[in-house]
């Protein structure tokens, strides 16, 4: 398996009006032209998973942290993705993933690389990324080291276990919009972000309250979403119960959450 051709790595912004919790991702803006085949590649991924699938449609899409290759196994058989670079950072999972590449008959379109984040890429030969199931700072880490190297894309798809607000800051600080979010229900509730390099302020978080965004996520506070009304609803209660102890942290978290409740209304 080795690399394929560099490709032009820009992924076009997005018009502004495909932005939000639905957006959608590909030809004419709509993923008709993957076909039933397309969805049906999609259907053995956890909702985490799947919904990460859903926010990529590159050439080239480079997937961190593979581990059993689900996800870019599921990229190039729907379609999603033409060529899939696979990177790990220890020999076993690495070993996994090579095997599940081997068994479905894609080696001809994954490229397989044992290294730490971007450091295996060459500098911009990629159109997209995905992190998936790390925590929000092992991704921060990622991501400064591969700026560092010039290797980070004109779009990522960020599916962290914890803190995307770290990550919403990490794109409004590095010239990045958060054009799509969801939540998918699993062990917790998982953010799936996904970010495009765009200058400017991201117009995402205009009219809201700016802490109450970066940690609830702008679109799925304008979209009222059913899950983040769970999650609000959940911390809420749990913060209310600290809040007696007098800590400024849990008060200031508290206020935060009162204020996304006050824009989802
Ligand atoms: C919990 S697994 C997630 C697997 C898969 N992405 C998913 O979402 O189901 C995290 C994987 O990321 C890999 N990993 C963590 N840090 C990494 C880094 N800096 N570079 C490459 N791989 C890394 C680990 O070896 C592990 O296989």
């Amino acid at each position: 398996m080795t690399d394929g051709p560099t490709t032009d790595p820009a992924s076009p912004p997005p018009p502004v009006g495909k932005t939000g919790t639905d957006a959608h991702f590909g030809e004419a803006g709509t993923d008709a032209h993957l076909g039933e085949a397309g969805t049906d590649a999609l259907a053995g991924l956890d909702e985490r998973l799947r919904a990460a699938a859903e926010l990529v449609q590159a050439d080239r899409h480079a997937d961190i942290g593979s581990d059993h290759a689900a996800l870019p196994l599921a990229l190039l058989r729907s379609g999603r993705a033409r060529h899939a670079v696979i990177v790990e950072k220890t020999g076993g999972p690495l070993a996994v993933a090579r095997t599940a590449v081997q068994q479905a008959g894609l080696q001809d379109r994954a490229t397989l690389h044992l290294g730490d984040g971007l450091a295996p890429l060459g500098p911009q030969d990629l159109h997209s990324v995905s992190l998936t199931g790390m925590g929000a700072r092992t991704m921060l880490g990622i991501l400064g080291r591969g700026r560092a190297g010039g290797r980070v894309p004109g779009a990522l798809v960020l599916q962290p276990n914890d803190d995307p607000g770290l990550l919403r800051g990490w794109a409004q600080e590095h010239g990045y919009w958060l054009v799509t979010e969801r939540l998918a229900r699993g062990f917790w509730r998982y953010p799936v972000l996904r970010l495009e390099r765009h200058a400017g302020p991201d117009p995402a978080y205009a009219d809201l309250p700016a802490d109450a965004a970066r940690r609830y996520g702008p679109h799925l506070l304008r979209a009222r979403d059913a899950l983040l009304q769970q999650e609000l609803s959940t911390q809420l209660t749990r913060l209310e119960a600290l809040a007696r102890h007098g800590r400024p942290q849990v008060l200031h978290d508290l206020n935060v959450v009162r204020a996304a409740l006050a824009v989802i209304g």
